[in-house]
């Protein structure tokens, strides 16, 4: 019992994480490839303040996001190393 337990706690633990990370991932395709590639996203590897400007950036040039949407992007954008 406690090793089923366990093993729960261990798989409830893996998936969760990347699972929300494909949500984002997901958004970031639907979003984000109007205009240019993932690729152009992905090899970006900013801080916070960097990403705060050109997800605003790219709003001007007519990116459609939500005040949601946005702060999702940048959280996950900036802490993804
Ligand atoms: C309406 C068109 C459009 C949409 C939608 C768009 N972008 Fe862009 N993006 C651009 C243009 C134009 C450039 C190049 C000029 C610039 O950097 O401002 C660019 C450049 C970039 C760059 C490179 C910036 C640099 O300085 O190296 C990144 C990173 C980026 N976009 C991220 C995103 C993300 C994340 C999204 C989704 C939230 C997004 N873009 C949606 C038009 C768009």
């Amino acid at each position: 019992m406690a090793v089923f337990l366990l093993a729960s706690i261990f798989l409830w633990a893996c998936d969760r994480g990347p699972g929300e990370n494909r949500e984002v991932e997901a958004l970031i395709k639907k979003r984000c490839t109007i205009c240019h590639t993932t690729e152009r996203i992905y090899k970006a590897r900013q801080g916070r303040a960097w990403w705060e400007q050109t997800i605003d950036r790219m709003i001007r040039h007519g990116a459609e996001l939500t005040s949601d949407e946005r702060k999702e992007i940048i959280d996950f954008l900036s802490q993804r190393k």
